[in-house]
């Protein structure tokens, strides 16, 4: 309460509302006290209505202009402004932004992977610490782990808890499909973005990635992009309600070089170059 009079914001607010008050007790007063003395003179009309007169007053030359300004404003306002024009601020605001974000686009578009982990690390601690934690470990389980996520050991952890939640047609990817050495053989592979020489273990990935490992057509993830930006690209927009938790879409939140910046930004966390 104390605080609220300390406020020189409030203090001005309760100044001006004194002032405010003391002039209409003061303006009523003054027109009360004329009503009660004050004697019409002037010429009267020729009509009369129940015995109310009119006097012939000219029209007051303010309230004329104010009334042709309306009909001015109003002619403006249908063609130039808003109802023929579909004139708004919103959707000047939209261009606006549209523009900004194409001159972003254009600007950053062959940013170096330096400047887009800068620029990731931005966007990173704004709209993804607070789940993730500012060094990215998930915060003790609470989201993804991404000092793990898109290297060999992500991989690895897929393969033995599985995945779900990123909604393709295929559904959930089950646990336990391969494990020892089979599965650190495969893990190795799917992180070197599906280099080389095909371990024949793949072939339990294959049937549900493809043996290119392309995902058949949108049925099941890219995993030949796996531990790449593109990758982190559709995992952002497709958001994932997963076994630890629920991660928003970013679809249209963020512009695609962002996506990009944020993208390179976290893989290094989990690649440490
Ligand atoms: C039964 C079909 C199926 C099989 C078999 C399968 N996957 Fe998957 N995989 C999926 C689906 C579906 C997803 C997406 C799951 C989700 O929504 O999170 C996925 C996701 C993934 C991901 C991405 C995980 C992430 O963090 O986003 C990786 C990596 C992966 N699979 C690797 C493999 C490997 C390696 C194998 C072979 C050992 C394999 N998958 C076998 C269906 C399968
Ligand atoms: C509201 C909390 C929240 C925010 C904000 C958030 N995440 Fe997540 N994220 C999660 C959770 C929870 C998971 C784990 C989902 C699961 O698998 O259970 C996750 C998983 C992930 C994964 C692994 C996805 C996979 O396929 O396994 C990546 C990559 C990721 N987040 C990146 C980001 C980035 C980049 C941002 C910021 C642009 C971000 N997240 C913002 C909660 C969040």
């Amino acid at each position: 309460m104390n605080n609220m009079f300390q406020d020189n914001i409030n203090q001005l607010s309760l100044l001006a509302a004194a002032i405010i008050l003391a002039l209409t007790v003061w303006v009523a007063g003054k027109y009360i006290k004329q009503m009660k003395t004050d004697r019409s003179t002037g010429e009267l009309a020729d009509e009369n209505w129940d015995g109310i007169g009119e006097y012939k007053n000219e029209l007051p030359a303010g309230w004329a202009y104010t009334f042709l300004g309306t009909m001015i404003w109003a002619i403006w306002y249908w063609t130039t402004g808003y109802p023929v024009n579909a004139y708004s601020q919103i959707g000047e605001y939209n261009e606006e932004v549209a523009a900004h974000t194409k001159q972003f686009e254009s600007k950053w578009a062959n940013a170096d992977k330096e400047t887009l982990q800068a620029m990731g690390e931005g966007v990173y601690l704004v709209q993804c610490a607070p789940c993730h934690g500012i060094a990215g470990d998930g915060m003790g389980g609470k989201a993804a782990d991404l000092s793990v996520w898109g290297s060999k050991a992500g991989v690895l952890d897929t393969i033995k808890n599985g995945s779900k939640g990123l909604g393709f047609p295929m559904g959930d990817m089950p646990a336990g499909l391969l494990s020892g050495d089979a599965a650190e053989k495969v893990a190795e592979y799917v992180a070197n973005g599906m280099k080389g020489d095909q371990p024949a273990e793949f072939a339990t990935c294959a049937g549900c990635h493809g043996a290119d490992g392309k995902g058949m057509n949108g049925m099941a993830p890219d995993i030949s992009t796996y531990g790449t930006p593109e990758f982190v690209k559709m995992v952002l927009e497709h958001g994932k309600k997963g076994f630890i938790g629920t991660m928003v879409s970013f679809k249209g939140r963020l512009t695609p070089i962002q996506e990009k910046a944020v993208g390179t930004y976290i893989l290094s966390l989990s690649h440490n170059d």
